[in-house]
């Protein structure tokens, strides 16, 4: 072991030099923790996708204990993708898969600064909800002691996993499995609970564990948008708090390992006209804050991306009632947009658009959160109170 991680120790100490650079990592603590966890352990192989000899995007695995370049590779500042749903999971060839990722080893310049934003102090019990590789918690273990540690995961296999990788690091946190939406399956308060997978909206069971005052920090998936907000818990089901200025989005949490939610597709209108537009595909997709705003616009809502017959690749919001508009990506049509069902749905972006640009284009961090004791949430431009409700559970 000790053989070992002196040849990973340059490697440790360059990431935790390159998050700091990059003003992830903001204190020592943090910066000391990251140079002492070895990332290789919790994510001893990994899947990089690529394009195979046929033209199929597959998953091509890759093994931290291979070469020297996997080795260093494990300790890039970026996204690996550690599991793939095995109900979705086919093997292509001796080392690719297809399928959709269900666990990854998160981005450690997004790990850094929600860890920084969570603003831990020696002696904070903390709860983390999405165990993945075990890599978050062990930071947590290094920075505050194992002893204050839980994290929970939805995967049985997970945790297992991420169990006997902790124990190697020398960690032995708390680990539980099952749906952390319902918090953690013992009834202890903590001071800070940091979320890696996202919620639509905040769960009562994380803030019946919160200490008064405790800090919370989720990504919330609105629909359109979403992002990670940083909240207080204020009492009586309630928390308080803003969108951080950390641009992060995480996997959807699921009910259980093996169930993958997906969302309804409303009937659709027919096509009721085109017409031009001032905002396009192009605005929408360059402007990650607008898009939260017109998740807040238009809670429940989706943005997906559509192909028509031609190949034309649109963005396409489509509204629960059915109501639906498409803004090409590009080509002669790209200032028009085709809308159909009972109302203009594309006047809304407009609108947004407008609200967005008189109000100096801000970023999300001037929009505050407030969750309400009934599970239903509010959003305000912190400047001047301009606010959107957002019905519970979306
Ligand atoms: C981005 S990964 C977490 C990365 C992890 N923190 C790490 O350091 O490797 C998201 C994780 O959330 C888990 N997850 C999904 N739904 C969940 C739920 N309802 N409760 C707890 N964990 C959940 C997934 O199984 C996945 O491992």
């Amino acid at each position: 072991m000790t053989d070992a991680l002196d040849r990973v120790r340059p490697y440790m100490t360059a990431l935790a030099d390159e998050l700091t650079k990059a003003g992830a990592i903001r204190t020592r603590p943090w910066a000391e923790a990251f140079a002492a966890v070895p990332r290789h352990l919790f994510v001893p192989r990994w899947f990089e996708q690529e394009t195979n000899d046929k033209g199929i995007a597959v998953w091509r695995e890759r093994r931290a204990t291979d070469t020297d370049d996997d080795l260093a590779a494990a300790y890039r500042d970026q996204t690996l993708v550690t599991a793939l749903d095995p109900a979705t999971a086919e093997q292509v060839d001796d080392t690719a898969w297809t399928g959709v990722p269900t666990s990854s080893s998160t981005l450690p310049r997004l790990m850094a600064d929600m860890l920084e934003d969570l603003t831990v102090e020696d002696g904070h019990s903390t709860l983390e909800i999405g165990t993945g590789t075990g890599y978050n918690a062990a930071l947590l273990c290094a920075r505050l002691g194992e002893q204050l540690v839980h994290t929970v995961d939805v995967d049985p296999l997970l945790v297992e996993a991420a169990r006997q990788r902790l124990a190697d690091a020398g960690h032995m946190p708390q680990l539980a499995v099952g749906d952390g939406t319902h918090g953690y399956p013992t009834d202890e308060p903590f001071d800070r609970i940091i979320a890696t997978c996202s919620v639509p909206s905040i769960p009562d069971a994380w803030l019946a564990q919160c200490k008064p005052g405790a800090l919370l920090i989720t990504d919330v998936d609105l629909g359109i948008e979403g992002g990670l907000v940083r909240l207080t818990a204020a009492g009586q089901a309630r928390a308080v708090g803003h969108f951080t200025s950390t641009t992060g989005r995480f996997m959807a949490a699921r009910t259980d390992a093996t169930t993958y939610d997906t969302p309804q597709q409303p009937e659709r209108a027919p096509a009721t006209a085109t017409r031009p537009t001032t905002v396009t595909a192009a605005d929408i997709r360059a402007n990650y804050p607008f898009r939260l705003l017109l998740a807040f616009h238009l809670p429940g809502a989706q943005l997906v991306y559509h192909v028509d017959d031609a190949g034309t690749m649109a963005l396409q919001l489509q509204h629960a009632d059915g109501s639906w508009a498409r803004a090409p990506l590009g080509g002669d049509n790209s200032a028009a947009v085709t809308y159909g069902g009972d109302s203009d749905l594309w006047q809304q972006v407009e609108a947004a658009w407008r609200w967005w640009n008189d109000a100096g284009q801000p970023p999300q961090d001037r929009f505050g959160y407030a969750r309400e004791a009934d599970g239903s949430a509010y959003v305000w431009h912190i400047p001047d109170g301009t606010r959107w409700d957002l019905p519970a559970g979306t």
